[in-house]
């Protein structure tokens, strides 16, 4: 994206319903480029903005920016699923860049630790781990049955391919050992159990979560 600023248009969290959506712009002074880049996944590229806050500005798909609805539809989701899983602190918004477009951002506090893919089995089973994986695993279950899908704990495409939470670019294990769900929307049919191919690619995330528990266990036993 070539932006030299960027100019907030809309959206604060409570701007974010259809009904309440007055824009009311107001300059960030965020600059493009700005901030180390701490990922980037198919929808976003993600920089630490300052030591405590990230900033991810979706990429856009060729000429066409990342729909609002698809934003509207995050933050949603988002909400739905903080009962479930440890979320951090998000907001998003809408904003302009400086040739006009709009842009969808996110700011999040930004999270010390790894993700699960950068992990060894053996450090996502490692000792104290047991408990956050049964809470984690818990909370998987409990979203799938009274939400009807679950949030993408997987980590989008290039990943589609891989049904194990081990290799999660979502998960995140922070400094103190606590689980986090860093990207919480869950965009597409496979996360959702009103369809075949969603039932199976969930069960399939549920059955990893469940192995990693028993395998944490398991380890926990052993050093007993
Ligand atoms: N709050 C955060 N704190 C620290 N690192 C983060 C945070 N959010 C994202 N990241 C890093 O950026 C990567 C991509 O972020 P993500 O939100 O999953 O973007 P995308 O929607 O493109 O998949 C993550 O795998 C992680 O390494
Ligand atoms: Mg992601």
């Amino acid at each position: 994206m070539r932006v030299a600023t960027v100019r907030a248009m809309i959206n604060w969290a409570r701007a974010m319903t259809r009904d309440d959506h007055e824009p009311r712009p107001q300059l960030l002074g965020i600059r493009n480029g700005a901030g180390e880049v701490l990922g980037s996944g198919f929808f976003n590229e993600v920089r630490a903005l300052r030591d405590d806050l990230v900033i991810k500005v979706a990429k856009p798909f060729g000429p066409f920016a990342q729909p609002l609805s698809w934003l509207i539809r995050a933050r949603r989701e988002h909400e739905l699923i903080a009962p479930y899983l440890n979320t951090p602190s998000t907001y998003y918004l809408r904003v302009h860049d400086s040739d006009g477009r709009p842009v969808s951002v996110i700011l999040q506090r930004r999270l010390e630790g790894e993700v699960f893919s950068q992990l060894s089995e053996e450090r996502i089973t490692a000792a104290g781990m047991r408990s956050e994986l049964e809470r984690l695993q818990s909370g998987l279950q409990l979203c799938v049955r009274e939400l009807g899908w679950l949030a993408d704990v997987i980590g989008g495409p290039p990943r589609w391919g891989v049904h194990d939470l081990r290799y999660s670019n979502n998960l995140l294990v922070d400094r103190e050992g606590k689980i986090w769900l860093i990207d919480p929307g869950a965009f597409f049919f496979w996360f959702a159990t009103s369809n075949p191919l969603g039932r199976f690619y969930t069960w399939l995330l549920l059955r990893s979560a469940r192995r990693l528990v028993r395998k944490a266990r398991i380890r926990e036993r052993r050093r007993r």
